[in-house]
């Protein structure tokens, strides 16, 4: 099975898959996590591409092909391998960040995005999205908490622009029926359990 987490940034989606990637272990599951933009060794140097704050002059269009470079090597060197041995894959983060973000964040036409998918993953798209809802402010609440940790490039930008992604998360959320909305804001320990019994339910399909 092919799992993936979606969410602005501080929704908790990493919190999640680390619970998750112990359930699943602790059930006799095969697991691998992988995180996006990254996950091989050309992924993570088109990683520190796209979130070196030096590279502020980026057009959106160069930074929606530079995530989906990345994504088109994790999903041929590591992502389809896994699938075809039975493995369950966790992925934070995968196409929908770029139709969240690039699309309906930074305003690329929806078609193209749709059209790099195409050619990014073709016809590899999750089994099931967990997107982790939560409101923009509760998102700088917690990142001001974390002031230490020095922000990056994308984390840097601004409320509207992230209000745009959430929206287009909430969007993708009404056409996609693998995708599943969770309420970010409550407890870690509910957002766990809710996780695990959308996953039961899919696995008696
Ligand atoms: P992401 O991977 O989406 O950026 P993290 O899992 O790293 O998010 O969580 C961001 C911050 O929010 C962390 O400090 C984490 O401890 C905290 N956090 C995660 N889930 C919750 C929750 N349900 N309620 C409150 N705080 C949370
Ligand atoms: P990362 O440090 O992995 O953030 P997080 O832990 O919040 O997932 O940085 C990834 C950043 O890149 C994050 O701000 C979301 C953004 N992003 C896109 O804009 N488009 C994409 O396709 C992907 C995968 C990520």
């Amino acid at each position: 099975m092919f799992i993936t987490f979606e969410g602005i940034d501080f929704s908790g989606k990493s919190t999640q898959i680390e619970l998750l990637k112990d359930y699943l272990v602790e059930h006799n599951k095969k697991v691998e996590i992988l995180r996006e933009p990254g996950g091989t060794e050309i992924s993570e140097k088109v990683r520190r591409i796209l979130l070196d704050n030096k590279n502020e002059k980026m057009f959106a269009e160069a930074e929606l092909l530079l995530f989906s470079a990345s994504r088109a090597q994790l999903l041929r060197e590591k992502i389809r391998p896994y699938l075809q041995k039975g493995i369950y894959v966790i992925s934070d983060r995968f196409h929908d960040s770029s139709t969240a973000y690039q699309g309906y964040g930074r305003g690329i036409p929806l078609d193209a995005v749709m059209k790099v998918h195409q050619i990014a993953i073709g016809d590899t798209i999750p089994d099931v999205t967990f997107f982790i809802d939560i409101p923009v402010g509760i998102a700088n609440e917690r990142k001001k908490k974390k002031s230490k940790v020095k922000l990056d490039r994308i984390e840097l930008a601004d409320i509207e622009f992230y209000n745009r992604v959430r929206s287009g998360y909430l969007e993708i959320a009404r056409q996609e029926e693998r995708f599943k909305v969770i309420d970010g804001t409550q407890t870690i320990e509910t957002i766990q359990n809710q996780i695990i019994s959308e996953l039961e339910i899919i696995d008696r399909r």
